[in-house]
């Protein structure tokens, strides 16, 4: 660990990005107490600061890293995805935003760090304490891997959420009706994992339930058989009572 602070009250950050991040660290590094410039929009002169945080599309990160090197001491991204070779520190938040957040969302959450120096990774780990968040290192070698779990615990799970919805509305059922069931599985992979929490008819064996369900499933066939391979695959490692 790092025991001289590299952040100060007075250091300045421009947020490069006013899209759905952009807007919500912005006020959250503005409500931590550092002198925020930004969200900065694409044809925004860039301002001179002690860091330049991009919060721009990944495909974007190295032409906007070239462009804010000479006007910031240390650059960074806050990509999950992207190694560090444009920039100095990377911080990702482990979180979704969809940009209308409070500052309190960062409290509580993990936030990935890496950094080329030990001065640049002290910067991120503070500036990730400082929202209220726990640091944790992700190197680039673990940051692919890293990235697609965070697709699969968020982006995917809308995506078989949003199959549950379709096939449910014909019964007259709506999101509030799924919810308390989503919510109360969820708790159960928290508190004991997948295999140990996994419920209904691939757990118990009833492949004539599974095949009256697939017959039901038309308009998602195919999430259906590639879920069902991968929760059978579960099933098998169910502890046996
Ligand atoms: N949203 C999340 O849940 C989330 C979570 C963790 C990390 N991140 C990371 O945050 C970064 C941004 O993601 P996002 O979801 O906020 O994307 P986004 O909503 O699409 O916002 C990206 C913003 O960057 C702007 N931009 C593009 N090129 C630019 C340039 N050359 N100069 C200045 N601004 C430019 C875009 O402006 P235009 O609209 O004009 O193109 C847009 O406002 C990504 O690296 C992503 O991995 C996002």
């Amino acid at each position: 660990m790092h025991s001289t602070p590299v952040l100060a009250p007075d250091t300045t950050i421009a947020i490069v990005g006013a899209g759905r991040l952009g807007g919500v660290l912005a006020r959250a590094l503005r409500a931590a107490g550092f002198g925020v410039l930004g969200p900065l929009r694409r044809d925004d002169r860039m301002p001179d600061a002690d860091l330049a945080l991009l919060c721009v599309p990944d495909s974007a990160i190295a032409a906007v890293a070239f462009a804010a090197r000479p006007h910031a001491r240390l650059v960074a991204h806050v990509s999950g995805a992207t190694p560090l070779a444009d920039v100095d520190f990377s911080i990702h938040p482990l979180q979704t935003f969809t940009g209308t957040e409070t500052p309190e969302v960062f409290r509580g959450i993990g936030v990935a760090v890496d950094a080329r120096t030990p001065e640049a990774l002290a910067v991120a780990e503070q500036l990730a304490t400082a929202l209220g968040a726990t640091p944790f290192r992700v190197d680039d070698a673990h940051r692919a891997a890293y990235h697609a779990a965070a697709s699969f615990a968020s982006n995917f799970v809308l995506t078989v959420l949003d199959a549950a919805e379709r096939l449910a509305a014909p019964s007259g059922l709506d999101r509030a009706h799924l919810a308390p069931l989503v919510q109360q599985t969820v708790d159960n992979w928290v508190a004991s994992g997948a295999a140990s929490a996994l419920t209904g008819p691939i757990a118990r064996g009833d492949e004539a339930t599974v095949a009256r369900q697939r017959a039901a499933s038309a308009d998602v066939a195919d999430l259906f058989d590639a879920l069902a391979t991968a929760t059978r695959a579960v099933a098998d490692r169910k502890p046996r009572s």
